[in-house]
């Protein structure tokens, strides 16, 4: 066995002959783009999670940026959001000039915390975006109390659901998911808002198609837009994808139930929290966070050297240079971010990975945790 076959990938995608044969069918039909298979895609995807509307996207970033601006986000307005995610959620409200405000998590959840939210809300604030991190659902309900618009960054989140039965994504805000190559669904690159409102879904389609007017064909743009266009090929792969969605799903979920009983006895180390009151995750990443006896980026040389993947999972957004440099931020605003930040561990985590994949990691990162 080489080296390279002997080392555990942190993601890997579900990809067969279905989507192949829906790629080289598009291919020979010619329409590659602006074709048939978008609102196609956008139906059953908005269909599976029991919202009116999903309009297709070139990614989730650029879904997160066009739902700022359907919400009607505009410079100088601030938008309370969590500072543990990946970037591309603060990202998109600078794309707008307004101003991401970060309020601290939860420790159990790792979401935004709803009671630092409360006290983040000023009368600039014009919409909140809470991020589903990880694949749990954020307590959206909470947070609609405050009756400002809401824009949910769903990307890591598709298969999760509200403790009240809704799937997340499914109320109606504007939600953003996510298509990259490590997700529970992929289209390569790719995203889709879900979406409650007619008006939004005009505004969005729109502005995702350079701003082109509805009934106008090529004649008139009558609007500021972007190319955020999905490829018909992409909408092909994320229709194969629908299909084979509730068994990725639940590999992820045994997956994770595999590494939560082989890591339950590891002292010291955190595990992603358990389903609490109704929510259930939609497996993302399964991210453990290090004892603090243990510097993370040792534990990553370790399980390196071991042939086992792993990467820092996430760092605190207001901490990155850009960040600190454009706002002043320092650490110590938001401890708790910071601290699951430093310790956080994204572990080697795809729906074909075996019991022994997950086996040899968990023994190996006991291991690295004891020398
Ligand atoms: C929480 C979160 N938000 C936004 C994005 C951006 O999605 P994309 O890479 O499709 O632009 C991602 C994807 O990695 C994500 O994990």
């Amino acid at each position: 066995m080489s080296i390279a076959e002997d080392i555990v990938p942190l993601a890997q995608p579900v990809l067969g002959e279905a989507e192949e044969a829906a790629v080289i069918e598009v291919l020979r039909s010619g329409q590659l783009s602006l074709g048939p298979r978008i609102p196609a895609f956008e139906e059953r995807f908005a269909a599976r999670l029991g919202v009116p509307h999903g309009s297709a996207c070139s990614s989730g970033t650029a879904a997160l940026h066009l739902a700022l601006r359907a919400v009607g986000v505009e410079a100088g307005d601030e938008v309370v959001t969590s500072p543990f995610s990946f970037v591309a959620s603060a990202n998109a409200i600078l794309y707008e000039g307004a101003r991401p405000v970060f309020a601290d998590i939860d420790r159990r959840t790792l979401n935004v915390d709803p009671a630092a939210v409360a006290a983040s809300v000023t009368e600039r604030t014009r919409a909140l975006l809470p991020v589903h991190i990880f694949g749990y659902p954020a307590d959206v309900p909470a947070l609609e109390a405050h009756g400002l618009p809401i824009v949910e960054d769903a990307c890591e989140a598709l298969g999760a659901v509200h403790a009240d039965g809704k799937p997340v994504g499914g109320r109606g805000h504007p939600a953003a998911f996510g298509f990259y190559a490590n997700k529970q669904l992929t289209t390569g690159e790719g995203g889709m808002l879900t979406l409650g409102s007619a008006e939004h879904k005009a505004q969005v389609d729109s502005e995702r198609n350079q701003g082109r007017a509805p009934d106008m064909g090529w004649l008139d743009h009558d609007r500021l837009g972007f190319n955020y266009r999905m490829t018909d090929i992409q909408a092909a792969i994320g229709l194969v994808q629908l299909d084979r969605l509730d068994g990725m799903l639940a590999d992820r979920a045994r997956v994770a139930a595999s590494y939560r009983e082989a890591l339950g006895g590891v002292e010291g180390l955190e595990l992603p929290c358990e389903d609490e009151g109704g929510d259930v995750r939609g497996w993302f990443v399964f991210v453990v966070q290090v004892p603090r006896s243990h510097r993370r980026d040792d534990v990553i040389a370790g399980l390196r050297e071991a042939g086992v993947q792993s990467k820092p999972y996430l760092p605190a957004i207001h901490l990155m240079s850009f960040y600190r440099e454009r706002f002043g931020h320092r650490p110590g605003e938001f401890p708790v971010c910071e601290d699951v930040a430093e310790r956080s561990l994204a572990l080697p985590f795809f729906p074909a990975m075996t019991e022994g994949q997950v086996g040899r990691v968990a023994e190996t990162l006991a291991r690295v945790l004891q020398s």
